[in-house]
């Protein structure tokens, strides 16, 4: 078994076996305010997998290649429509979105990803959560996962070169 470095960052670590095209991603902070279980769940309410290993790992297979100005997807409205239906359908507010949480599949479509944050749409933001949730992308009245989108696309769209 060959595991890859794929992250180190601020909240987590994420390991990738190649081979088995499988992530196995370790939060690192915050996980006294439930973020391993608010990533599993709505994990796989979007994309019915993601299962936590007795190691305190979320193991999930990769979704696609982090999203850049080069592989931005052309029918932009398509995508912001898909993404927001589904995020509606599933009760479901991710309330972090921002360019590291948005992937590219082979099939040119963007995957939302890290949902650590995420709550049901009639559920209140936790007031012991971190005060700079979705800082820079949040929408100038709160979260809004509308805005947030459009602002991370623009803002990577603007990455040209
Ligand atoms: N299912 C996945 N498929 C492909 N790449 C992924 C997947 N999950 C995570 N990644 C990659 O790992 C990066 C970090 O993952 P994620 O956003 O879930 O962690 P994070 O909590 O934001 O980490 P940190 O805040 O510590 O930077 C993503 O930006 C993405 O590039
Ligand atoms: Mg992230």
């Amino acid at each position: 078994m060959t595991l890859e470095h794929l992250h180190e960052g601020e909240h987590s670590k994420i390991l990738y076996d190649k081979k088995k095209n499988i992530l196995r991603k370790y939060p690192t902070r915050h996980l006294e305010l439930g973020v391993l279980y608010r990533e599993a769940y709505w994990t796989w309410q979007f994309y019915l997998g993601g299962v936590i290993d007795r190691d305190g790992s979320l193991v999930r297979s990769s979704l696609g290649e982090p999203l850049t100005a080069e592989n931005l997807p052309g029918n932009l409205d398509v995508q912001i429509y898909r993404i927001l239906l589904a995020l509606a359908e599933k009760n479901c507010r991710h309330n972090n979105i921002q360019p590291d949480n948005l992937l590219v599949d082979r099939k040119r479509q963007l995957k939302l990803i890290d949902f650590a944050w995420a709550t049901w749409t009639d559920e209140e933001i936790p007031s012991t959560w971190p005060s700079d949730l979705g800082s820079g992308f949040k929408g100038p009245d709160g979260f809004s996962d509308e805005y947030s989108l459009r602002a991370s696309l623009d803002c990577v769209a603007g990455q040209v070169g």
